[in-house]
């Protein structure tokens, strides 16, 4: 792989340890893919923050790279931690993974990120811009990036985000490149997309398909909402290892079918209609009985708006006392949620909007046995997909209004 003169001196150690050793990454890393060069990158969305994916190993590295004096030279956000770190005693989560979270956070601060702690870095400041290369980790981000703003970015891991923060740069290869995004195989939607939940089991359907493939989408409604668009990137990141789609005459890169697939013809072609969408519906839906304990609404993390729906159904009414019902959301949501009187609605209801982290990268498998949860029900196809392998709930699927029904009621109906 080709190094400019100035990487082949970091490579060599002229800026020190931690610089030497990003570049190490990341020359192993592009010469792995058959990049042909670095490419200049100022954003990285960090997908390492969480002590559940670090443990103590992880944090030791990231704490010894800055004490040998990294600091990061690109923009830096930081996806959710194990934490929520003003209620984590009540909520269930481990005194040692806060003590544990806390230098992680610390290390990552202390070189210079922006420890939003989220995975919608979008909704919070870091907003791509069209064509910019970027070295993003957590998987819906990556795809709503690539897809939705039509910046560039791989999927990255907590190791190579750090190298590219350290160095400001990324290999090229993957979808850097053009003639890498393109659609591979079509999905016709001939079925109705009303809420962000049909989106997201349109992202599962498409994802189970996909593998690492790239679906381009017909049929999608000219004016899906951001909240739509990013439970269609997370389902598609989990049922498969998707990092990109596109919907025609939606998505940047897609004003056309013939854009879309880069003038080829689609490998394959699909439809997603009733039948298909009922189908998925029924897979996420892994628990046969009614019985509803941990509600979850927020993944990917909840927008000030979906704060404001789930206020609005709990309005004048109370979540049922055997129900815990978590909203997950950044701070800064938080934080605008609040003076809109959104959090009072749902504290006050008996709902907990959670900061920071999410039952994916907190330690569920620890939380659910000391609260006694034994089903996760939710709107979420990515965290439907994942609750039943990943820490062990079967869950109840469905739209909003139907999960805050089982909010308020006690039973899945
Ligand atoms: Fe975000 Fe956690 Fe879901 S990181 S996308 S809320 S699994």
């Amino acid at each position: 792989m080709h190094l400019t003169d100035e990487e082949q001196q970091m490579l060599d150690g002229a800026n020190g340890p931690a610089v030497q050793k990003a570049m190490q990454i990341l020359v192993a890393l592009g010469e792995g893919f058959g990049a042909k060069r670095l490419i200049k990158t100022n954003n990285v969305h960090m997908a390492g923050s969480s002590v559940l994916v670090a443990e103590e190993a992880g944090t030791r590295w990231v704490e010894d790279l800055r004490a040998q004096g990294g600091n990061f030279i690109t923009r830096v956000t930081t996806n959710p931690t194990a934490v929520d770190p003003t209620q984590w005693e009540e909520i269930g989560i481990p005194e040692s993974d806060n003590k544990l979270q806390i230098r992680l956070t610390d290390a990552y601060a202390g070189m210079g990120a922006n420890t939003c702690n989220t995975c919608i870095p979008y909704l919070v400041g870091n907003s791509p811009r069209f064509g910019e290369h970027m070295a993003w980790g957590e998987s819906s981000a990556v795809v709503y990036a690539n897809s939705v703003c039509g910046a560039r970015t791989n999927r990255e891991g907590g190791p190579s985000g750090m190298a590219s923060a350290l160095t400001g740069r990324t290999p090229e290869y993957g979808f850097h490149l053009k003639e890498n995004r393109y659609g591979k195989f079509l999905i016709k939607v001939e079925t109705t997309l009303q809420d962000m939940t049909d989106y997201g089991t349109l992202g599962c359907f498409a994802g189970k398909i996909a593998g690492q493939d790239t679906p381009v989408f017909t049929g999608i409604p000219s004016d899906p909402t951001l909240e739509e668009l990013k439970a269609l990137s997370a389902a598609l990141a989990s049922s498969g290892a998707v990092s990109m789609f596109h919907a025609v005459g939606v998505t940047p890169e897609a004003p056309t079918l013939e854009e879309a697939f880069g003038g080829n013809e689609p490998e394959k072609v699909y439809v997603f209609d009733d039948a298909e969408k009922a189908k998925i519906e029924a897979f996420l839906n892994k628990e046969p009985s009614d019985h509803v304990d941990w509600i979850l609404i927020g993944c990917p993390n909840a927008s000030v708006q979906e704060i404001r729906e789930v206020a609005n159904a709990l309005e004048g009414k109370k979540v049922h006392e055997e129900v815990t019902l978590w909203v997950t959301t950044a701070g800064s949501m938080y934080a605008m949620a609040e003076r809109m009187g959104y959090i009072k609605t749902i504290e006050e209801a008996g709902g907990v909007v959670v900061r920071e982290t999410c039952p994916f990268l907190a330690r569920s498998r620890v939380i659910a046995p000391k609260k006694g949860y034994k089903t996760l029900t939710t709107n979420s196809a990515k965290m439907a997909f994942y609750a039943p392998g990943q820490f062990g709930l079967p869950t109840h699927y469905g739209n909003l209004p139907r999960v805050m029904q089982a909010a308020i009621n006690g039973v899945w109906e």
